[in-house]
Formats: C-alpha cells, structure tokens, sequence
C-alpha cells in the first residue's frame, strides 16, 4: 500500500495479488518448464507459488525494479537471480532461454513503446514453444494494438479470477508459429477463447 502511494503508476496495485490469482498465473506455466522469468514480482506472491509448484529457486530470475521490493525478494528468495534492473534489460542479461515469462507488470499503466520494449526482450530470451503469462484487471488483451501483430504474437485469455481484488484475467502470449489466417480458423482446444494476430 505504502509503495503503492509512492509510486502508483509503477506498482498499479493497492494490494498484492491473491493466491488465487498466483496459482492461476502458475497453472499456465508449461509441463516441464524449468527456467522461469518473473517481471515486477512486488513482494514475491507469484515467486512464493512458482517455488511451492516445484520450480527450483535457483531456476527463477527475477526482474523488479522497486528497491524495497527488491530487498525484500532478496530475503525471501536468497538462491534466486535478482536483477534490480527494468524488464526492458531482460534480454542483456545472462540466463535463459526460459521456458516461460511470469509478469506481474502493469501493462496497462505502460505506454506503447514500453510495452513493445517488454515483450521484444522476453520473447529474445524465450524458448521457441514459451509462454509469456500475464494478468490484466481490464476487459481486454493488456497489449496494445498492433504489438502483437508486429512481433507476431497470438494470445490465449483464460478464465477471470473474481476471487482476487479487482478480479483479474490471467493472458498467454506465444510467438506464431503459423499464418495469421490459418490461425484465424484454428481456436485452441485447450482455452476459453484464442485471439490471433489482430491486423497491424
Ligand atoms: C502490480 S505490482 C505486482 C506485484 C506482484 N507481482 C503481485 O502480483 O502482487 C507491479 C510490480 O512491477 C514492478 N515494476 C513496474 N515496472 C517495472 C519494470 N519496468 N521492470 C521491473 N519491474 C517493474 C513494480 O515495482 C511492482 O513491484
């Protein structure tokens, strides 16, 4: 709350994240996936489930860019990477690839470039089938209009938490592997809704 007051438009939340919200944040991580980057882990609720759901501290780099925060991560997380760097470094730094990118960023608070800036670094380190998994307060994709087109992303929006405060969407961003028009006719089987490249 303290930080929040202090700097609303980098942390964006009053609160931290239910557990609800983490383990749904969490149930997106794919099978098997051992490297995980965490952006803007706040106070480390998504951290603290990424460990209890068996990925190894050692195995989490976390990006976070609030000294306080960070200190704080330090001590609950001491075998973790921790950068106290923005997520726009992500991509300069040793590690990776990751198996997937865990943020708790506020996207929506971020203006195009930074945004872009984001998930260009995350998707440069990502391993080719990973998974950028990112939650939103808002009605729609937290990524902006034509980022996705560009950098060629198709997205994934699974259920709302109503259990968190605001409730929340947990999205799933992944590089295109297909034409945007074959994606366009072939929704996935396994989500609530698939959205594809949206026209640039
Ligand atoms: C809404 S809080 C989320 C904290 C936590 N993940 C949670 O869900 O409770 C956003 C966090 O992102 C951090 N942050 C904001 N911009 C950042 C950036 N460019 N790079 C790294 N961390 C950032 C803030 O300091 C804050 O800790």
């Amino acid at each position: 709350m303290l930080q929040f007051l202090r700097k609303p438009r980098q942390v964006a939340a009053l609160a931290p994240s239910s557990r609800a919200l983490a383990k749904a944040m969490v149930e997106q991580v794919p099978h098997r996936a051992k490297r995980i980057a965490e952006l803007g882990p706040g106070t480390g609720v998504f951290t603290r489930c990424l460990v209890d759901h068996g990925i190894a501290e050692q195995d989490l780099t976390l990006f976070e860019i609030n000294p306080r925060f960070a200190d704080l991560l330090a001590h609950r997380f001491p075998r973790a990477v921790l950068h106290r760097l923005p997520a726009q470094e992500l991509a300069g730094v040793a590690g990776g690839p990751f198996d997937a990118v865990v943020s708790g960023l506020p996207l929506l608070s971020m203006t195009a470039a930074e945004q872009e800036a984001i998930l260009d670094a995350a998707f440069a380190r990502l391993a080719p089938d990973g998974a950028f998994i990112q939650f939103t307060y808002g009605p729609a994709s937290p990524v902006r209009r034509g980022i996705c087109g560009k950098l060629q992303l198709t997205f994934t929006r699974t259920r709302r938490i109503w259990a968190n405060l605001p409730p929340a969407t947990v999205y799933v961003f992944r590089r295109a592997r297909v034409p945007a028009r074959i994606l366009d006719m072939e929704p996935a089987a396994d989500a609530w809704t698939t959205r594809c490249l949206e026209p640039t």
